[in-house]
């Protein structure tokens, strides 16, 4: 069984989907730690509400929170195998990345590597790419590394997007096929099923 911690800072659609995946198969994945910036974001809500343990990371205006050296230990003490980020909107600082090189997800709700960077997140990604009149769009699920959405790719599904007429259209299509391929990646992290051969990660 591998330990995730998930990281959020919003919704929390995707750590939803992620708990009711393995809800079924608990003893594959388990989820036993949710980290945020926003502790009144209703994923966090949905952390709590479900017995999940949960921190937050040091921001501005938030007291009872750890700094990111803190974190990392407690990363550490609760032997966690796999960090997700599901809309986290923070950038890992590039300690935790070394610390954990591949061993940290993240999902972007575009193609990568088109419409993604600093700053693209949310309906800022869907909006760039309405403009494009891009044709397809779809879903990333991508290594981190110390550079914003440049880690390796692990898995994308495309979806059609001829026919929207706004970029909330999109974004709903997209958010679909989040929910499929986050939890698949994480299954296969925990099956071992995720190698790196020639500078290429390999689903097996
Ligand atoms: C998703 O679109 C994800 O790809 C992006 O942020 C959004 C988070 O949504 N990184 P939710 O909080 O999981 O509902």
């Amino acid at each position: 069984m591998i330990k995730v911690a998930v990281f959020v800072s919003g919704r929390g659609s995707n750590l939803r989907a992620i708990v009711n995946y393995f809800k079924l198969n608990r003893q594959k994945v388990s989820v036993n730690l949710v980290i945020s910036n926003k502790p009144d974001c209703p994923a966090f809500n949905f952390a709590q509400e479900n017995e999940i343990q949960t921190f937050v990371v040091k921001s501005k205006n938030t007291n009872k929170s750890f700094s990111w050296d803190e974190i990392l230990n407690i990363l550490k003490k609760n032997e966690i195998d796999l960090i997700v980020l599901a809309g986290f909107l923070k950038k890992i600082p590039n300690k935790l990345v070394k610390e954990f090189r591949n061993r940290i997800i993240n999902i972007h709700p575009a193609l990568l590597p088109s419409f993604g960077g600093e700053g693209m997140y949310g309906m800022n990604v869907h909006r760039a790419v309405f403009e494009s009149s891009a044709k397809v769009s779809g879903a990333t699920v991508h290594f981190v590394n110390e550079k914003y959405d440049e880690g390796k790719i692990i898995a994308q599904k495309c979806v059609d997007i001829s026919d929207v007429n706004s970029p909330e259209e999109i974004a709903e299509r997209v958010l679909k096929i989040e929910h499929e391929i986050l939890p698949a990646v994480i299954e296969k992290f925990a099956d071992n099923k995720i190698q790196i051969e020639n500078n290429r990660v390999i689903l097996k």
